[in-house]
């Protein structure tokens, strides 16, 4: 069931194209602006596969709009549908950051008081669906996990990579990245 890298980037290069939710950037941009952030803040490389892959799951789940207008007011869990796809392939410290991105969000609205406003208003509506605010002792136990502070610093580059029209490198600049953390199969 896992992808290999070139699947992986192969997916985020003709999937890509479609839009960001309710952004005004595609998936693609999205992922390119998050991973270019990440490695402007000194991410590992670890850490900037996971800012350029945390989204992959939006494009492994059927197209949004075929979807009933119910089951488009349901979470789509899309942090938990890549990892199937990546286990196996890219290690704990690219899949953990993936997975814990959404509660990421959850987290700092708890712990900050001005994040919530500063979120898009799509990033407001989808936190309602993803189960609301984290109650005081849901973000000590968040926070507590392997890779949560990694998760958190995602979330915002999550938050940032939405401008349209941004200047970013091209996917091939991350390929040996990927690659690089890539867990060796030999
Ligand atoms: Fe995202």
């Amino acid at each position: 069931m896992a992808l290999t890298t070139n699947e992986i980037l192969e997916l985020l290069e003709t999937r890509g194209q479609a839009q960001y939710g309710r952004e005004a950037v595609s998936q693609l941009e999205h992922a390119l602006q998050c991973a270019q952030l990440a490695e402007q803040h000194n991410e590992s490389q670890e850490t900037v596969v996971a800012a350029l892959l945390h989204d992959l799951g939006h494009l492994l789940a059927p197209n949004k709009d075929d979807a009933t207008e119910a089951q488009q007011q349901r979470d789509d869990l899309h942090q938990f549908v890549a990892l199937p796809f990546l286990r196996g392939v890219l290690p704990d410290a690219v899949l953990e950051p993936i997975r814990m991105h959404v509660d990421a969000k959850r987290y700092l609205c708890a712990t900050e008081s001005d994040y919530w406003d500063s979120l898009s208003p799509a990033s407001k509506r989808s936190l309602e669906l993803q189960g609301g605010i984290f109650s005081g002792s849901e973000a000590n136990a968040f926070i507590a996990q392997p890779f949560a502070e990694q998760a958190v610093r995602l979330r915002r580059y999550d938050d940032w990579a939405k401008v349209p029209q941004q200047a970013t490198a091209s996917l091939s600049h991350y390929q040996a990245m990927v690659e690089a953390v890539a867990i060796s199969r030999s």
